[in-house]
C-alpha cells in the first residue's frame, strides 16, 4: 500500500519536529515500511487513517509511536570494533593515568538504543581496568525512544544479538541465562543510569564529562542540528576529554574546534588544543 504525498509530508513534518531526524522525499518506502506494522497492530485501514486520527489527537500516544517506528535503532556489541580497541589500548589508559588523584570518569552515551554500545564499554571498563573498582564512575546512557530505554534497563538480548560481537569470554563472564534469552549481571547494570534525552531538545544538567559516545545519531540530522548538538557536546567536555563519532560521521565543516584523532577507523575526536 503505497503512502500518499500529503502523508508523506505529515509524518516528515511531525518526525522532525519531535526528534529532528530528516526524511527526505524519496524515504516514502521507509516509512510505509515502519508504519505498517503500527497500522495493523491498531487494526486501522490504512496510514492515510493513521495520520487522520492523529490530526484529530495530536497529544494522544499515536503520534508517539509513529516517532518510535521510525527511529533506526540499529546496534550490536562491539559495534565496529575500532572505537573499542582505541578506547581500550590509548584513551581509557590516558585517562587513568591524568585521573589518578581525583579517581572520578564522567562518560555519557548519548543515543544508545537498546544499551548494546554502553554494556560494551562498561564490559570493557570493568574487564581491563579492574582498578576502576575503587574509583567513581558516572555513567550515563540515553535514548529518546522509552521502548529502548525499557530494552537498556532489562538488559535482555536474544540469541541472535548476543552472537552479533559479543565474545564468548564476555557473555560467559557478565551474562546470565534466562530461559532462551541472556540477561546483563546486576553488577553491571547498576554502574548505568540509563535516562530519556532527547539530544534536539534541552539538556538536563550533566557533569564535564571525560568521553562522550555519540555514535550514529547524528547522520539522521540536518546540518543546523548536527552543528548544534557538536556544540553542546563541545561546552560540557573537559578540554582533554573524547568524543567517539559513528563510521559515518564526522565534525569537519560542523565544527572547526574539534581535531580527529589519528586512531584506525576510530571516529575518534578531542577538541584543538593550546
Ligand atoms: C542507529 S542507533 C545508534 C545506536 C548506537 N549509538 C550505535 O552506534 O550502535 C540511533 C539511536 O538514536 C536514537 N535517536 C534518534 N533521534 C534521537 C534524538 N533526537 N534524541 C536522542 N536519541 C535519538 C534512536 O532512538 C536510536 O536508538
Amino acid at each position: 500500500m503505497a503512502i500518499n504525498p500529503a502523508d508523506f509530508d505529515y509524518i516528515s513534518k511531525i518526525v522532525r519536529e519531535q526528534c529532528a531526524i530528516v526524511l527526505e522525499k524519496g524515504k516514502e518506502y521507509l516509512v510505509e515500511s515502519r508504519v505498517m506494522p503500527l497500522v495493523h497492530q491498531e487494526k486501522l485501514e490504512s496510514i492515510e487513517t493513521l495520520v487522520r486520527k492523529i490530526k484529530s489527537d495530536p497529544r494522544g500516544s499515536l503520534k508517539d509511536a509513529v516517532i518510535e517506528a521510525m527511529t533506526t535503532n540499529e546496534t550490536s556489541f562491539f559495534r565496529d570494533i575500532h572505537p573499542f580497541e582505541t578506547l581500550k589500548k590509548v584513551i581509557i589508559p590516558e585517562l587513568l593515568e591524568k585521573r589518578k588523584l581525583k579517581k572520578e570518569l564522567n562518560i555519557w552515551c548519548g543515543a544508545s538504543s537498546s544499551g548494546q554500545e554502553p554494556y560494551t564499554l562498561v564490559m570493557l571498563l570493568k574487564n581491563e581496568f579492574p582498578q576502576l573498582n575503587t574509583w567513581k564512575l558516572n555513567f550515563s546512557a540515553s535514548d529518546i525512544s522509552n521502548q529502548m530505554l525499557n530494552r537498556c534497563k532489562s538488559g535482555i538480548y536474544s540469541q541472535l544479538e548476543i552472537n552479533r560481537g559479543l565474545p564468548a569470554p564476555l557473555m560467559v563472564k557478565y551474562f546470565e541465562r534466562i530461559g532462551t534469552e541472556w540477561q546483563v549481571k546486576e553488577e553491571l547494570r547498576k554502574m548505568i543510569q540509563f535516562r530519556i534525552i532527547n539530544l534536539s531538545e534541552r539538556w538536563p544538567m550533566m557533569p564535564q564529562l571525560d568521553l562522550v559516545m555519540m555514535r550514529n545519531v547524528l547522520i539522521y540530522f540536518d546540518v543546523e542540528m548536527k552543528k548544534d548538538i557538536l556544540g553542546r557536546i563541545r561546552k560540557l567536555l573537559r578540554p582533554d576529554g573524547y568524543l567517539f563519532l559513528g563510521a559515518a560521521e564526522t565534525t569537519l565543516n560542523l565544527d572547526e574546534n574539534f581535531e580527529r584523532m589519528p586512531f584506525k577507523q576510530s571516529g575518534c575526536y578531542r577538541l584543538k588544543q593550546g
